[in-house]
């Protein structure tokens, strides 16, 4: 069965009510499409958790801080559209520009703290996009339930904040990464990697993996982020935006490792910016 096309918020409206009516719950997996099995792993967990799932596909253009990421930001709806087919998600809301943003739209959801470094402060105004796209998303589908991935670590926190804080009734669940098999995370934009520049991709997370083992051995937190920093540029990638340890709760800087932790990163590789973080438990 192929999943029901909503393009408007009208329709959308129609199908939540229905289900709601019959007592259903819902389950919301927000994305930009070019779906890869890390989204359809949020989609199963879905499935899982929700009577009833809806994927949206929206390309956000207020949480791209550069014109030409969002222009060669990578489209392919029909192939969305069978992936999401085989999964049987009862609809895929593909909100038209317009619709979302019309004329005169003055609101932003902006959130302090947790968006305060990292992503925050290498892609300005990235977060206040993505976090006046998920209100409106989560407003809109009146969902019980949100699927995010770790992947986007901090992402994953600002929504978590923004539900709380905002006092909308939804449950944010965080799910895990998916990987290559060579480690490299699954990402859209590895669609955007030349043949060569895939094939270095993967030293970003060997080089992650490698830290977080030292770091979990207890040497020095400093010196171990140094030399991955060095390890990634070696690889052949131009730069690193950042490396970081932080509180796995509350993404404060560690410079020990005193409670459980996230390594997280930036780098970019051949024009593309990739992310990535992994877990790191004291020993
Ligand atoms: P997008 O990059 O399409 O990602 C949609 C969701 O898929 C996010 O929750 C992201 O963390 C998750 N995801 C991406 N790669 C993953 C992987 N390898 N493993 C597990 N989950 C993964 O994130 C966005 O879109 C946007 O910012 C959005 C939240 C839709 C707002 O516009």
């Amino acid at each position: 069965m192929k999943p029901h096309f909503l393009r408007n918020l009208a329709e959308l409206r129609a199908a939540v009510h229905g289900w709601k009516a019959a007592g259903e719950t819902v389950g919301v997996v927000p994305t930009m499409g070019a779906l890869h099995q890390g989204h359809l792993s949020l989609v199963r967990a879905a499935k899982e958790g929700c009577d009833r799932v809806i994927v949206t596909i929206f390309v956000n253009p207020k949480q791209f801080n550069n014109p030409e990421d969002l222009e060669k930001y990578p489209r392919t709806e029909e192939d969305d559209a069978e992936k999401l087919a085989h999964l049987k998600v009862d609809a895929i809301y593909v909100p038209d520009g317009d619709e979302m943003y019309p004329d005169g739209f003055s609101t932003t959801v902006s959130i302090a703290g947790v968006t305060e470094f990292m992503e925050g402060t290498h892609r300005p105004g990235h977060f206040d996009g993505v976090a006046t796209v998920v209100t409106k998303l989560f407003l809109q589908t009146q969902a019980d339930k949100a699927y995010f991935g770790n992947k986007d670590y901090q992402q994953l926190q600002l929504v978590k904040r923004l539900a709380l804080d905002l006092n909308i009734p939804i449950k944010v669940v965080g799910c895990p990464t998916i990987r290559e098999e060579d480690g490299l995370a699954m990402s859209s934009r590895n669609l955007l990697l030349s043949d060569r520049a895939r094939i270095t991709a993967p030293a970003l997370n060997e080089a992650m993996v490698q830290a977080a083992e030292r770091i979990t051995a207890g040497e020095d937190v400093a010196t171990v982020l140094q030399e991955a920093r060095e390890r990634v540029i070696a690889a052949g990638f131009i730069d690193v935006e950042y490396i970081e340890l932080r509180s796995a709760r509350t993404l404060r800087t560690l410079t020990e490792l005193t409670e459980t932790a996230r390594l997280l990163a930036a780098a970019n590789l051949a024009g593309v910016r990739l992310i990535d973080n992994i877990g790191v438990e004291p020993a």
